[in-house]
């Protein structure tokens, strides 16, 4: 029998049905609530409103739980390849071997980015933050590529491989430039995250190595970062899309919302955090004292707690494990993992940070690991925003296929009643 959800209010009952996922959420289908009984909800931050059904990624906030398409991120994180992540998501099953040749091949062929966006990327300052770059750039993709404008069903599968394929290319000029050095082309003959990491690094004076340990530590990292519903970012890119603005419009009002310090900002603040503290004499209880004295001191632990996880982030996990792993493969001895772990163990004995439920979330040690590949701290949010493009085109493509209305939330109006209008000669 379905349930339903009794409502009392003004003296009058309401029912409304409710529903249950295939992982047991409940939630209450309000769709005709205002219909009903003339009111609205009110839900900053929408902590408790569920935006849409989907069925790419399960987290539970209260177990640390993160599944892609019903794959544990703790298998795929180990066993797959990022690609191979980047097509669950979107196509909703792991590939045969023909179609990851396939998609592999097809991202393989459109890495190489028009000539005249560069024009576009010349006109930025050399200090351009990166993401600044990346949101104008991908924005401008659809400029360049509108030949497929309004061409729905297969065409949408070439903007997603030109995506898929672009970003990387394009996310290496902000570096290259900053250093003075000359922009590299993507080479064919390279897979996904060698030719990235050649664009980062190569120089025109000497061969550059790939370390297969850089290579797996990437993987894993672009893997964790890939996809986790309706987040900030997501929300973003669906919002947009839902107006039926193109793809690249969409993904680049993404990049703009990952770019804040409270979102995938957050892993460049915990290394400049993580530093101020080696500075300052890496004295971790001190700035554990000062998050907690937040109203006054003004200070937040970046990296440190979540809307959804009241438990571990099981992306933090792998990812502290994962640093240790890299640094001593890479003969690293980064002090600033020690401070990262000192305050994580501080904090974690604090009754601050547990009776709140805050802990270490993905951001607090990938820098670390990103630090120790030779990737500058402006360029952080730049890799997440690399790994999590899979998991914004395969949420943007759900909603165009869902055919979800286009998103336009409800107010409550506080501002002032009608009044006359009085002519400036008499203000
Ligand atoms: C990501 O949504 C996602 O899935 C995002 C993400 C993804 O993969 O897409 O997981 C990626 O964005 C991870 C989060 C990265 N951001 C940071 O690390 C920034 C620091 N963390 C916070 O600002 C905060 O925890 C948020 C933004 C992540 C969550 O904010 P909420 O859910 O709105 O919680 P809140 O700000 O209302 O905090 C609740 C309480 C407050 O204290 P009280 O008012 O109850 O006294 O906890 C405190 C906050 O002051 N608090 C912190 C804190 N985070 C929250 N206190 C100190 N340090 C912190 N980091």
């Amino acid at each position: 029998m379905a349930n339903t959800a009794e409502l009392t209010v003004d003296g009058k009952s309401y029912s409304f049905p409710t529903l249950e996922g295939t992982e047991h959420e409940k939630a209450f289908d309000i769709s005709n609530l205002r219909d009903q009984t003339g009111y609205v909800t009110l839900d900053r931050g929408y902590k408790n409103t569920g935006a849409t059904k989907s069925a790419i990624t399960f987290l539970d906030g209260e177990q640390g739980i993160l599944q892609y398409r019903g794959y544990a991120i703790e298998d795929l994180a180990a066993k797959a390849s990022f690609l191979e992540v980047a097509y669950l998501l979107i196509y909703g099953e792991l590939p045969t071997k023909d179609q990851y040749s396939q998609f592999e091949t097809s991202i393989r062929r459109h890495t190489l980015v028009n000539e005249d966006m560069r024009k576009i990327f010349d006109g930025f300052p050399v200090k351009a933050h990166p993401m600044g770059v990346l949101a104008s750039l991908v924005s401008a993709m659809s400029a360049f590529y509108s030949d497929l404008e309004g061409a729905e069903g297969d065409k949408t599968d070439l903007h997603i491989i030109r995506l898929l394929a672009k970003l990387p290319t394009i996310a290496t000029w902000s570096y290259k430039r900053s250093q003075g050095h000359p922009i590299n082309y993507p080479k064919n003959s390279l897979d996904y995250i060698p030719n990235f990491l050649n664009m980062m690094f190569s120089l025109p004076v000497e061969d550059y190595k790939i370390d297969p340990v850089v290579v797996e530590a990437l993987n894993v990292l672009l893997i964790l970062h890939a996809d986790h519903e309706q987040n900030c970012s997501t929300s973003t890119v669906r919002l947009v899309g839902s107006s039926q603005a193109n793809i690249y419009s969409s993904i680049s009002a993404g990049i703009s919302a990952l770019w804040g310090p409270l979102h995938g900002g957050a892993n460049q603040e915990v290394i400049e955090m993580l530093e101020d503290i080696k500075a300052d004499g890496g004295d971790v209880a001190k700035y554990v004292d000062m998050a907690k004295n937040a109203k006054t001191t003004g200070f937040r632990l970046f990296g440190f707690g979540h809307r959804v996880y009241k438990n571990f982030d099981p992306r933090a996990k792998i990812i502290k494990k994962a640093a240790d792993d890299v640094l001593s493969k890479l003969g690293i001895n980064d002090p600033v993992l020690e401070i990262a772990k000192g305050l994580e163990e501080a904090a974690l004995h604090d009754d601050y940070f547990v009776s709140r439920k805050l802990y270490p979330n993905v951001d607090f040690y990938s820098g670390i690991i990103y630090r120790a590949l030779g990737i500058p701290t402006n360029m952080f949010t730049v890799m997440f925003a690399i790994g999590r493009l899979p998991g914004w085109i395969a949420q943007w493509k759900e909603m165009r296929e869902q055919k979800e209305p286009i998103g336009r939330p409800r107010q409550i109006y506080t501002g002032p009643t009608l009044r006359e209008f009085v002519s400036l000669e008499n203000r």
